[in-house]
């Protein structure tokens, strides 16, 4: 549909004066209902500029445009209707261009290079030491790796950033409370729980033992100047969260290039605390330092504490400067809970008044709503945390069970049952626009039939088995099923059924709808994307025989099939998701 796109919109810039042909692709719309068209111009904006009416502005353009498509590949008819320009395009093309186009491409398809020579670095995940690793930092993890493949694929080099939680006046907390109540043997067990536990017992006992947050305090000053024996505490502190997160990271098939946490920052900070100072952004506030952002609206950021100790800003404004100067990023993302919004509007600004001018248009916070465990709120201050290992193993285990009863027969249960239920919960977690808050019920999730991401592997799943069907069929050959073959033989002419041109529309999309989940940020375009494109054949699948006599029909829909298949293994890959062939 690009193809037709964008040559239409030159086009119509060729009619009009002063109409980029830019902003007439911006224009286009696809419009929902089929009698309006495939594309179509909505022309009240250009009213104003033309001095027309929107409908008098259509019907001009539809006769020019008439005589310039005139035997082209692209266009069938033009119709004139309330202010809209609307275009049918040729079946012919639609069906030729799309099908050739993904066959040839392959796990290419929609991929582009827009990007190309533009670094992205993306700041996720960044779950905090010695504590769990909740539902925020999973779908922390979810959307920043979607947005690193999004980008990745669209030809940016992406760079992933776990901004680990590994420093901070809680570790001073940790080591006074370990030190004082703290269990040899629970800790050589690898007990993150432990960790926790000391956490929760350090907030109560201080309640009535203020001297504690002294020591706190004091610990954690110990570790900024290095010293070993505390160090060593925390390092041990360090390496248990990491092995645990590390299992989650491998559940869910994430990696990230640098593991650069707080801790990182601990000798790079002093130089970035006397550029603030050099350029008069410092100010003492009773001993605590700070950069005042009253004319902004904001709170002030706070870099020193009166003992002389960093705050998570402190190393935020060191990280930026850090990965500005190391990766020379063209954008930089950071994808945390709508709650820190705050914190990110306070270091964009506080980098931008430091001087550099691309802090305020490359940097971007990218937040995201709540999660909720059906009607259970997630808390760690009080410790009554739902652990994401256990929401991943509780949701692997009810996929095994519906495995049993539904296909008892499958060969690698577990492998699946992973896959799905880890699906599952990631499709969950990008279902809705991302700053919504949402609920996680297993139910809904896991629903085969509901907009879900055992649905759209169930349709992928069901491609492969018409597929596997087709290559041990007479009928068929076993090579016919081979993309390239099938794009040989294939016949545009064929494929006519109003359920086979729907799923070419929805195709023709896919590399339209990336560029768009790129640009904003979002990957709930991808799976409304991937929703709508196993609706569409699951409609086709129900109308369509595809193992037909006639052998020119069957290989236009085994190509059908195939360009299905194609397109979404590559949108599953844009969000991280596993595609079971059979299940
Ligand atoms: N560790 C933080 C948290 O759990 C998120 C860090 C986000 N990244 C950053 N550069 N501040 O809330």
């Amino acid at each position: 549909m690009d193809m037709a796109k964008s040559k239409i919109a030159q086009w119509i810039s060729g009619l009009l004066t002063d109409t980029p042909a830019q902003e007439i692709m911006a224009m286009l719309e696809y419009p929902k209902e089929e009698s309006l068209g495939d594309l179509s111009l909505p022309c009240f904006k250009l009213s104003k500029k033309l001095r027309k009416s929107p409908m008098q502005i259509a019907t001009e353009l539809k006769e020019a445009l008439e005589a310039k498509a005139e035997g082209d590949e692209f266009i069938d008819r033009i119709e004139a209707v309330s202010g809209y320009l609307n275009l049918f395009l040729k079946q012919s093309y639609l069906a030729g261009n799309v099908v050739l186009t993904i066959l040839n491409a392959g796990e290419r398809y929609g991929s582009r290079d827009i990007g190309a020579g533009k670094t992205i670095v993306i700041d996720f995940s960044s779950p905090n030491i010695a504590k769990p690793f909740h539902v925020g930092h999973l779908r922390s993890t979810v959307i920043g790796n979607a947005l690193y493949r999004i980008h990745s694929f669209l030809g940016y080099q992406s760079i992933g950033v776990n901004h680990l939680g590994d420093w901070g006046t809680q570790f001073g907390k940790l080591i006074v409370a370990y030190r004082l109540w703290g269990d040899e043997a629970r800790l050589e067990e690898g007990a993150i729980d432990e960790l926790l536990g000391l956490y929760v017992k350090f907030h109560k006992e201080a309640e009535h033992d203020p001297g504690l947050e002294d020591e706190a305090r004091a610990c954690f000053l110990k570790m900024e100047q290095g010293d070993e024996e505390v160090l060593a505490l925390w390092q041990r502190f360090v390496d248990i969260s990491l092995a645990e997160f590390q299992k989650i990271y491998d559940l869910l098939g994430v990696e990230f290039d640098y593991f650069t946490g707080e801790s990182f920052y601990n000798d790079k900070m002093e130089p970035v605390i006397q550029e603030l100072k050099d350029k008069q952004l410092l100010e003492e506030d009773e001993g605590a330092w700070l950069v005042r952002l009253d004319q902004y609206n904001m709170a002030p950021a706070l870099m020193l504490k009166k003992d002389g100790s960093t705050l998570y800003h402190t190393r935020d404004v060191t990280a930026a400067l850090y990965r500005k100067q190391t990766y020379s990023f063209d954008k930089a993302l950071y994808v945390t809970d709508y709650a820190q919004n705050l914190h990110f509007a306070q270091l964009f600004k506080v980098v931008g008044l430091m001087g550099y001018d691309w802090a305020e248009d490359e940097m971007i916070h990218v937040p995201f709503g709540r999660v909720t465990l059906e009607g259970m709120s997630l808390s760690t201050r009080k410790g009554n945390v739902v652990k994401l290992e256990e929401v991943l193993e509780q949701t692997i285990e009810k996929v095994k069970e519906i495995i049993e009863v539904k296909n008892p027969q499958l060969q690698n249960k577990d492998e699946v049952a992973r896959q799905v239920g880890v699906g599952a919960v990631i499709f969950n977690d990008l279902s809705a626009n991302r700053i919504k808050d949402i609920v996680f019920s297993w139910d809904d999730a896991l629903s085969f039939e509901g907009e879900t991401g055992p649905y759209a592997q169930y349709c992928y799943a069901r491609t492969c088995s018409v597929l596997r069907k087709a290559a041990g069929d007479q009928l068929a050959g076993k090579a016919i099923v081979d993309a390239l073959l099938l794009a040989e033989q294939f016949d545009p002419a064929k494929l006519q059924h109003p359920t086979e041109i729907a799923i070419l529309k929805e195709l023709a999309l896919f590399p339209e709808r990336t560029v768009q989940a790129a640009a904003k940020l979002e990957p709930s375009i991808v799976t409304r994307y991937l929703i709508d494109l196993a609706q569409a054949f699951n409609r086709f699948y129900h109308d369509c025989p595809i193992l037909v006599e006639d052998e020119r029909l069957r290989t236009a829909r085994l190509a059908l099939v195939k360009c299905v298949q194609i397109t979404l293994k590559n949108g599953f890959n844009l969000i991280g998701l596993q595609a079971p062939e059979e299940m």
